[in-house]
């Protein structure tokens, strides 16, 4: 997307002031319990410089998707407590993000305090964003931080609309992940490669059209590799691919030709005849997949080919796992790969930026998360930059005193 210009913390003399900060608290949960805590530990510079400086801070953010309604099982009261416990220090709660029981929470606040207010999709304004839940979010405070690049990609009430009645910030977060981001693809060391996995094309069309422009190397793994091959004639087996479409893949390869971007597919694989743990494991050539079997995972020589294409390049963007890794050892590509690139990186020979929910826990499972230059707590936000598009949360930062504003 096009770079905006907007303000950092460092334009914020936010003491005395209330300050609504845009968190992602939208961390994945299981069994009551938080399995990974990634995005609450890069949240925290932003709270405690904000915090320090004399700040009121209001954090507030959606947590699930209840739809508009009030789903107690989707209540940000056990996440506003681990974020305490991040924090080291007892997190007040509101039961609300607007209303009376907010405003209570923040005439309550001193400078230095910080709360956190119920999840704002309990409102089914917030992703409508409807303009009287934008500007009750903006009564509460002085000042609009956002620190939530990871829904950067929805225009909801406390992403987009808040914006514009606040003067607004980039919180720490949000500006380290739109500087790493920059120097992934908008301003990069060439040549730049990408690694895009994961099952469907069909779903990462856009991202695909928007990478050929912008990358010298295009390597593509996982299930979306089977349909490229299937596309030019090889013979898949039973590996998951997508019948329809193949004129679609045959017309990326050739786009990619006239762009002067080298595509590597996958030259073996490791095939099994059903995918799921210990199960007896074949390495074939790409030509040599047998009837029955899948592809669940790139071959020894791919990743040899792989790591020295890799080797040769200054930045990689990485998006999708190689294999099916949940499973062993049908990650074993992916980690390599992985190893490979957090090595490089670790020597300064490469900057890597790796996003994307099943990329970062490919990228933890090969045990190289503190290798990598980069990796965003984005999803869909990282997938949507990919694909070049424009995400509101972040044109809503430009400052309400540098543009015409549509209320
Ligand atoms: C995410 O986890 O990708 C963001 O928090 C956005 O959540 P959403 O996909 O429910 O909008
Ligand atoms: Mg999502």
């Amino acid at each position: 997307m096009a770079t905006v210009a907007f303000k950092t913390l460092d334009q914020l003399q936010p003491a005395g002031k209330k300050v609504l900060l845009r968190a992602d608290l939208n961390v994945p949960v299981n069994g009551g319990q938080i399995t990974d805590a990634t995005r609450l530990l890069r949240l925290l510079p932003t709270i405690q410089e904000l915090a320090q400086k004399g700040a009121r801070v209001i954090v507030v953010s959606h947590f699930d998707r209840p739809k508009g309604k009030r789903v107690p099982e989707m209540s940000l009261a056990p996440i506003a407590d681990a974020l305490g416990d991040a924090l080291g220090r007892p997190m007040t709660f509101a039961d609300d993000c607007i209303g009376p029981v907010a405003q209570a929470a923040v005439d309550a606040m001193q400078d230095g305090d910080v709360v956190v207010l119920e999840n704002t999709r309990f409102h089914a304004g917030e992703e409508a964003n409807d303009p009287d839940l934008a500007k009750s979010l903006a009564s509460l405070a002085d000042f609009y931080v956002n620190d939530a690049f990871s829904a950067a990609h929805r225009a909801h009430a406390s992403t987009e609309g808040v914006a514009r009645h606040l003067p607004s910030f980039a919180g720490r977060l949000m500006e380290t992940e739109l500087n790493a981001l920059n120097i992934a693809l908008e301003n990069p060391e060439r040549p730049v490669g990408a690694i895009i996995g994961g099952a469907k094309i069909s779903t990462k069309l856009d991202l695909i059209g928007n990478l050929l422009e912008k990358v010298q190397v295009l390597i593509i793994g996982g299930a979306m590799a089977n349909t490229f091959l299937a596309a030019q004639g090889v013979k898949v087996g039973r590996s998951l691919q997508e019948g329809e479409m193949h004129d679609t893949a045959r017309a990326i390869l050739a786009k990619a030709k006239e762009k002067g971007c080298e595509v590597i597919l996958p030259v073996d694989a490791v095939t099994a005849t059903e995918f799921k743990a210990n199960v007896p494991t074949r390495v074939v050539g790409i030509d040599a997949i047998p009837d029955d079997a899948m592809i669940l995972d790139v071959g020894p020589q791919t990743v040899r080919d792989l790591c020295a294409k890799i080797a040769t390049l200054k930045t990689l963007v990485w998006n999708g796992p190689l294999g099916a890794f949940e499973i062993a050892p049908f990650d074993a590509g992916t980690n390599a790969v992985a190893q490979e690139v957090g090595r490089l990186t670790q020597e300064g020979r490469l900057k890597s930026i790796a996003g994307g929910g099943d990329t970062v826990s490919a990228l933890r499972h090969a045990g190289v998360t503190k290798d990598i230059s980069y990796i965003s707590t984005a999803g869909g936000a990282f997938l949507e930059w990919l694909e070049g598009k424009t995400l509101p949360g972040i044109m809503a930062l430009e400052s309400v005193f540098e543009r015409a504003l549509p209320i």
